[in-house]
């Protein structure tokens, strides 16, 4: 067989990703005191656009300076590539060399091969790896030709973040708690992102006052396979790192599993039986990286 899905990427801690508007200088300075697991430092929907110079010479600055957290990623969302403000985002993204560039509004593969092909011509190879943000109708239609992008480019894509705000906008689809329309558009891009072996965020919540129902969307996203949401408020950090963290039963339950078929008398076993239950070596693979993640959120607690 060929061609057989593999998880390509390393894996990474992306259960909070924080939107911060790169034109607000408190939102920014509050920003370096929070546990999120990366940062989405934005020019795009919440900068105005004679906003725009200023944002990106303070992202500039925000970066020059020192005291970034280690092992928190810092991704820039630009404006669209084809606008008059894309091109000027993504100089300032060459002076920042934040850790990925978030692409908006993508319809199609051939916008973020463009992406790609600017960084390279630039000589940024080992440069920043693209995110995709999924808002659009087309982008929805086109999940899998997208999600493919990942396997190119030396896996540069390696994350998708839904955007329903700008979804529901150009569908019409009602916004309503539990998100019935919507869960066959989020299913498709969970399924696309697996197929290539990137990750999949799931969309901001607007209402940051109600925890209890953003608690509830965490929940759903995480059980539909998200790996984690894009927030808009501090408040909403610990509930998705929570909801989308590792369990000390689920990763008691992970071991059993490594372990057995690690013990002799499973060795060439493709599938055993632990406590009644039918586990298959697939089961192994699967358990092996939700402990690499519970390594990587022990690792974060302990600096914090
Ligand atoms: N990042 C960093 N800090 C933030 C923040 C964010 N996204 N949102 C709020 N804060 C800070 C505020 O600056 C304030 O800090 P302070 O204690 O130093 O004054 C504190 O958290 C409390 O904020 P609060 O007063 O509750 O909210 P607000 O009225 O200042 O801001 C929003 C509310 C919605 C305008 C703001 O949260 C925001 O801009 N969110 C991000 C929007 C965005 O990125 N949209 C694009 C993606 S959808
Ligand atoms: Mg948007």
């Amino acid at each position: 067989m060929t061609n057989i899905p593999t998880h390509h990427h390393p894996v990474r801690l992306r259960r909070s990703v924080l939107s911060v508007p790169a034109s607000n200088a408190r939102a920014l300075e509050k920003s370096r005191t929070l546990a999120c697991d990366a940062i989405i430092f934005d020019l795009e929907d919440s900068v105005l656009p004679e906003k725009k110079a200023d944002a990106r010479a303070a992202l500039i600055a925000h970066f020059a300076a020192a005291g970034r957290p280690t092992g928190q990623e810092w991704v820039i969302r630009i404006n669209p590539f084809s606008g008059e403000h894309g091109l000027l985002d993504l100089e300032a993204v060459l002076a920042c060399a934040p850790d990925a560039v978030l692409l908006p509004k993508v319809c199609g593969p051939r916008d973020i091969l463009d992406a790609g092909d600017w960084l390279a011509e630039r000589g940024a190879d080992d440069g920043p790896r693209l995110w995709a943000m999924i808002e659009t109708a087309a982008s929805i239609l086109n999940i899998s030709a997208i999600a493919e992008v990942g396997r190119t480019l030396g896996g540069r894509l390696d994350c998708f973040v839904v955007g329903l705000n700008d979804l529901r906008s150009e569908t019409g689809i009602a916004d309503l708690e539990g998100r019935p329309y919507l869960i066959p558009l989020l299913m498709q891009v969970v399924v696309a992102a697996r197929a290539s072996g990137l990750d999949v965020l799931d969309s901001v919540y607007n209402d940051f006052a109600n925890a209890e129902a953003f608690v509830r969307e965490c929940e759903q996203g995480r059980q539909m396979g998200f790996d984690g949401k894009m927030l808009i408020h501090p408040a909403q950090i610990a509930g998705a790192n929570d909801a989308f963290g590792i369990s000390e039963s689920e990763a008691a339950a992970a071991l059993v599993i490594v372990s057995a078929f690690e013990a002799p008398e499973n060795a060439g076993k493709g599938v055993i039986n632990i406590r009644g239950r039918m586990v298959e070596r697939l089961h192994a693979d699967q358990a092996l990286r939700l402990l690499a993640k519970a390594d990587l959120i022990a690792q974060k607690e302990t600096q914090e």
